[in-house]
């Protein structure tokens, strides 16, 4: 227990002092390239291109927008709007997947397993127009209209937490993929914080549920009661602390993309060092994955995208939930501050029975962030939902994104029931 901890605060700690680099450096680049000239291989390459160029190195038509939220946040959208092999006519009309990613990622997450792998081509080839949204804060979405993320002065532009990436990234960019594809609804898609995020938007923007033709949670988490993630049981007791130490110290953001973890991917996690089992540990531990779904050639280019970025109130909310055994808004930290925010002293509980959308939760018996008591509290709280269950049991959390199977086991059911609808629209 006490070692568990102590790997944590190290692993808050590299990720504190990496806080301050400057994303994707000119030397790692360098570096990198190095490397890849030695071992001429996509794993590389991929480790190094963004989302668009990652999606343009395999033939797929790719389109980036930004849109601009209430609240001043510049976000980056990537869409593929339409597939490489079937389905490839351009500017046709087409239903909309809108796909949010989870806490500590971006869109990459549904490129980088490649063509026939990544969620996001697979929808593409389908038939559908691919939206991939990209929260404040990441590396795609690191913009305000007045704010600086690297003011050294204010950490006020990281002064966020999924509550607002529900309630003012959501609204913004469903709007804007709404209006540039000329449809009324979409189906919406969510990983882990990205099925969080839509669980406050349609609970405090219930107009929006109107918007959504059904709603799939990859690893549904609102309810933490039963979380079993190390990092997030660390912050749990102490998280309103742990920000506003942060914050003293002049530090919102947490896990930025940054050289570290690409050039620590690139360097000892590739097919052939003897360090790549170490990696994997390390992957299994932090994220939740399950040995036989995890592809370990691929850990340089997931360490070459994750983490993207986030700002510390996300983990610290998750840890306020599973302290409060509530699903409910960001905890201001005393009274006072909760009162003057919410008008009440504690924070309010998000209403999950304003939900009217369509919600289907995808879920697996062994993953510590989504554990299953929590989705059976969700389940009954949502009152309509329907239940998948991933069938292997040993199936994890990062399994739905990165897993060898997650195409079989998860995506042919999500898009089987999208599908259907579209079918009787
Ligand atoms: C693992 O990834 C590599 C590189 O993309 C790929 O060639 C290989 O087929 C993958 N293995 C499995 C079991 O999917």
């Amino acid at each position: 227990m006490l070692r568990r901890d102590l790997l944590v605060v190290l692993v808050t700690c590299v990720a504190l002092v990496t806080a301050r680099r400057s994303p994707q450096a000119d030397s790692t680049e360098k570096w990198l390239k190095s490397i890849n000239t030695r071992y001429s291989d996509n794993v590389f390459e991929d480790a190094l291109l963004d989302v668009p160029d990652l999606i343009r190195k395999y033939r797929y038509p790719v389109e980036v927008h930004s849109v601009t939220t209430e609240d001043g946040y510049i976000l980056e959208l990537h869409r593929i709007p339409h597939g490489r092999d079937a389905n490839n006519v351009p500017n046709q009309k087409k239903p909309v997947v809108f796909i949010l990613h989870g806490m500590i990622t971006s869109s990459a997450d549904y490129v980088i397993m490649g063509p026939g792998r990544g969620l996001a081509y697979i929808l593409a080839e389908e038939g559908f127009d691919v939206w991939m949204g990209n929260a404040r804060g990441n590396y795609y979405s690191r913009r305000h209209v007045r704010l600086d993320p690297d003011s050294k002065q204010s950490t006020a532009f990281w002064r966020f937490s999924w509550d607002q990436i529900g309630n003012m990234d959501l609204p913004a960019a469903i709007d804007y993929a709404l209006k540039v594809s000329g449809q009324e609804r979409l189906h919406y898609v969510g990983h882990s914080q990205g099925s969080t995020s839509f669980f406050v938007l349609g609970s405090m923007r219930p107009e929006y549920n109107d918007k959504i033709i059904s709603m799939h949670a990859l690893a549904p988490v609102a309810y933490m009661a039963h979380n079993q993630s190390p990092l997030l049981q660390f912050l749990a007791p102490h998280a309103t602390r742990i920000e506003s130490l942060a914050s003293l110290i002049g530090i919102g953001e947490f896990m930025p993309s940054n050289e570290f973890t690409a050039s620590f991917g690139a360097k000892y996690c590739h097919d052939g060092s003897a360090f790549q089992p170490i990696c994997s540990s390390i992957m299994f531990w932090m994220w939740g994955s399950n040995e036989d779904q995890y592809n370990a050639t691929m850990t340089p280019v997931i360490l070459g995208h994750a983490p993207a970025g986030l700002s510390i109130r996300q983990p610290v909310h998750y840890g306020q939930g599973i302290d409060a055994g509530e699903f409910r808004r960001y905890d201001q930290g005393s009274r006072l501050a909760n009162f003057r925010e919410y008008g009440s002293f504690t924070p309010p509980p998000y209403d999950l029975s304003k939900i009217t959308a369509p919600v289907y939760l995808h879920y697996s018996d062994s993953d510590p962030f989504a554990h299953v008591n929590d989705v059976e509290r969700l389940y009954r709280e949502l009152g309509r939902a329907i239940k998948y269950k991933v069938p292997m049991a040993t199936f994890s959390h990062i399994d739905f994104i990165y897993g060898i199977n997650a195409k079989e086991l998860v995506y042919d059911s999500v898009i089987n029931i999208i599908k259907d609808y579209e079918s009787t629209v």
